[in-house]
């Protein structure tokens, strides 16, 4: 998968990506990452990006043309891509979407800044606009990385176990089950007999039982809606 990310902080993107698995699956050659510094396509002697917002309030807009610029020379030989602007306004990012992205080919994010990207930017470019949720943070930097983390460990060979992403918390709507590890008995608390039952339909009917009632106890939201799809 081909990823481009246009950021006004690159700085930002470094640490996230040279690091576990997102550094491996561009050794893999599995991501091809490009981030793209908003500065160097900037305007005039001072690399401007930014200026007031017209109508006025308090903030900077990322203004139009070294978008613009940038988006033009990164599509000028692709048509399939889709350009996907991080904005708390945006859908919310679930698993759903996730998984969609994950069957994509290219993708290219861009983060936003202060006030946000002139309007026309997303008019003309923008085709889905995301949110990691209902919170403000400073730019789209760290909300790119959060959406690419999820998506990369979906395509196949990224993590090393595929199963494992598919028995994910939200895969199915509900929560994953509790999980233990050594020692068999820590502080005065031991795992589960089932576990160590061997029995695998067993263990099967517990880890789902689990599920389902920390999904019920801590999402209901979450069990309504698996629910309706399962009742
Ligand atoms: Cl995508 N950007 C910013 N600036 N804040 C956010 C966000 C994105 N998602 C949640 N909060």
């Amino acid at each position: 998968m081909k990823i481009d990310i246009i950021t006004c902080q690159p700085d930002l993107l470094t640490s996230p990506f040279s690091h576990s698995i997102l550094k491996r699956a561009q050794e893999k050659s599995l991501l091809d990452l490009n981030i793209y510094d908003l500065r160097t396509f900037g305007l005039n002697n001072y690399g401007q990006i930014d200026d007031y917002a017209y109508g006025g309030g308090a903030g900077m807009v990322l203004r139009c043309e070294p978008l613009h610029a940038i988006l033009t020379q990164i599509t000028q030989n692709t048509q399939n891509y889709q350009v996907i602007y991080l904005t708390p306004d945006g859908e919310t990012l679930t698993q759903k979407r996730s998984n969609a992205l994950s069957l994509e080919s290219h993708l290219i994010l861009i983060c936003g800044h202060y006030k946000g990207i002139d309007q026309r930017i997303r008019d003309l470019w923008v085709d889905l606009e995301i949110s990691i949720g209902d919170y403000v943070l400073t730019g789209g930097e760290l909300a790119a990385a959060v959406l690419v983390d999820s998506v990369l460990r979906l395509v196949p060979g990224v993590i090393s176990d595929e199963t494992s992403a598919l028995t994910d918390s939200f895969q199915d709507d509900l929560l994953a089950p509790p999980v233990y590890t050594r020692p068999l008995e820590f502080e005065g608390k031991i795992v589960p007999d089932v576990l160590l039952s061997g029995h695998e339909k067993k263990i099967e009917e517990w880890r789902f039982e689990q599920s389902i009632e920390r999904t019920k106890k801590l999402r209901p939201d979450l069990y309504q809606k698996w629910e309706r799809g399962n009742g």
